[in-house]
């Protein structure tokens, strides 16, 4: 062979082999959650509607498969189910890291931002460097695809290492702009105002900490309560450790904002939890959307540097409508996945019976399912219940619940590869309500849990989103069995889930 062409063909193998898998088809690569195209990613930022996009920024890696560099990653969608990833927004420099923070449509100009009469889209995020966290802003008018940092940046600086996370809204009442920004070591929430996003004065403090570490990424929304004309407050809060799970997760508060303080209605000791699992951590909220749409980062700071994954790092969470609801004695968080995941399910299995044994002989006879599906199940309140998915060879995860305890779990010791982490196997487990006190309703005589299972997670709604439990879990592919255990199971639906990325 002639010399040239020789090398030229050694050379473009080898450049081949060393060029990632960019498809979407990785064993471990979610087919209806956001992951990007390779390299790392945390926490969710900037969430934000504008001109007909759901816009998703966040902490990206752009050299590598771990933690560092952070940048804003960017990808945008009309129905926050199919994902298109663009260039990243905003990129490290010498001035610092862009750390976690939010994004708003600054329709009046309050800014200053906006020209020849484009409605400027302002990012409000923590410039990181050794030994200082300060708050900045880019803007951008271009529908986020390029952006200018402010020259006048930082706009909040407290001359600490540890200050970080802004959460930004247009207060409607005040007419200003209100952030929420967390003090992680104190764990506090401070609260600042603004009239054009430049100028910030301090107006308030929160702290509620019941022994956990450290606190990141507040977010402070005005949510409806159900059924009535009236609404509260939700303060969204993420704790690096000591969550119920283990490791991170989330709590929240719900109470009053009167344009300067929070106030949660809840008692000291009171301590509710977005999640039960163990993959669910710094989740904001949509700015710019009439409903409450929430997205998380689906991993935990024990070993997300560690799952087995490439070449990409990190997924988000299935985005959730929020509300609020009203019972005798208190206020509860609710939620549920969006509607627009519906249109890509399609009805795959249905079975209404009362004995269990015909139920998993004809589960095995059809090969039910797919690789994703949504599998829902209903069963007597007095048994206990177990769902076995991605079933194989020395693997299974369960879904249980416990009617004695009445609590809800889900156990991924034996889920597949775990031993990255000796914080990765467990059982996690959630408390169940058999009712809403106050609220007019048939006492409930089934529990009925929602599980989506795609590639690499398994997020379970338990009785319409009263508690939520979200894990990451990698097994072989070929382990897809499914199996349900205990006598009261009385229906379950499973509906395929078309993947987003074709
Ligand atoms: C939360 C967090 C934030 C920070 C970002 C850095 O996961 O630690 O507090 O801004 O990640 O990537």
């Amino acid at each position: 062979m002639n010399k040239l062409i020789f090398s030229f063909l050694f050379f473009s193998t080898l450049a081949a082999a060393q060029r990632p898998d960019t498809t979407y088809s990785q064993p471990f690569r979610p087919q209806f959650h956001f992951s990007p195209r390779i390299n790392w990613t945390n926490d969710p930022n900037g969430l934000v509607f504008h001109n007909g996009e759901y816009h998703l920024f966040y902490q990206y890696n752009p050299f590598g498969n771990k933690w560092g560099h952070m940048t804003w990653g960017h990808a945008v969608s009309k129905d926050l189910m199919r994902w298109q990833e663009l260039p990243p927004a905003i990129a490290e420099d010498k001035n610092g890291m862009i750390f976690s923070g939010s994004c708003v449509v600054d329709v009046n100009n309050t800014s200053g931002f906006g020209k020849g009469g484009k409605t400027p889209l302002v990012a409000i995020y923590t410039n990181h460097r050794e030994k200082n966290q300060s708050q900045h802003l880019a803007w951008s008018l271009d529908d986020g695809r390029t952006w200018t940092k402010y020259d006048k940046n930082p706009v909040i600086d407290l001359n600490m290492a540890d200050f970080r996370d802004p959460s930004v809204f247009w207060h409607e009442s005040s007419k200003r702009w209100v952030m929420s920004v967390v003090l992680p070591h104190e764990k506090k929430a401070l609260f600042y105002g603004s009239p054009n996003l430049k100028d910030w004065t301090k107006l308030s403090e929160f702290t509620a900490p019941q022994g956990e570490g450290i606190w990141e990424c507040p977010a402070l929304i005005e949510v409806p309560v159900e059924g009535q004309a009236t609404s509260k407050w939700l303060l969204l809060l993420s704790i690096q450790s000591g969550a119920p799970a283990g490791g991170s997760g989330m709590r929240y508060f719900i109470g009053d904002f009167d344009g300067t303080t929070f106030r949660s209605d809840f008692r000291p000791g009171d301590v509710r939890y977005v999640d039960y699992g163990k993959d669910y951590y710094a989740a904001i909220t949509y700015n710019n959307t009439p409903r409450r749409i929430s997205l998380g980062w689906m991993n935990n700071w024990q070993y997300a540097n560690d799952i087995p994954t490439s070449p990409f790092r990190g997924a988000m969470t299935l985005p959730r409508d929020l509300k609020i609801i009203k019972t005798d004695t208190t206020y509860e968080l609710r939620q549920q996945v969006i509607k627009e995941f519906s249109p890509l399910t399609s009805h795959s299995y249905q079975w209404r019976g009362i004995d269990t044994k015909q139920l998993n002989q004809s589960l095995k006879q059809k090969r039910i399912p797919g690789d994703n599906y949504v599998l829902t199940v209903a069963s007597e309140l007095d048994s206990n219940l177990v769902v076995k998915v991605r079933q194989g060879v020395g693997e299974e995860t369960l879904i249980g619940y416990d009617a004695a305890s009445r609590q809800v779990y889900v156990d991924r010791t034996k889920s597949g590869q775990t031993s990255f982490s000796k914080n990765f196997p467990g059982r996690f487990s959630a408390p169940l309500k058999l009712r809403d006190e106050g609220i007019s309703q048939p006492e409930r005589t089934m529990v009925r849990l929602q599980i989506y299972v795609d590639r690499s997670s398994v997020e379970v709604f338990a009785n319409d989103g009263q508690v939520t439990l979200t894990n990451l879990i990698f097994p072989k592919p070929e382990s897809k069995g499914i199996e349900f255990v205990g006598g009261g199971v009385r229906s379950v639906t499973i509906r395929n889930v078309e993947s987003t990325w074709k």
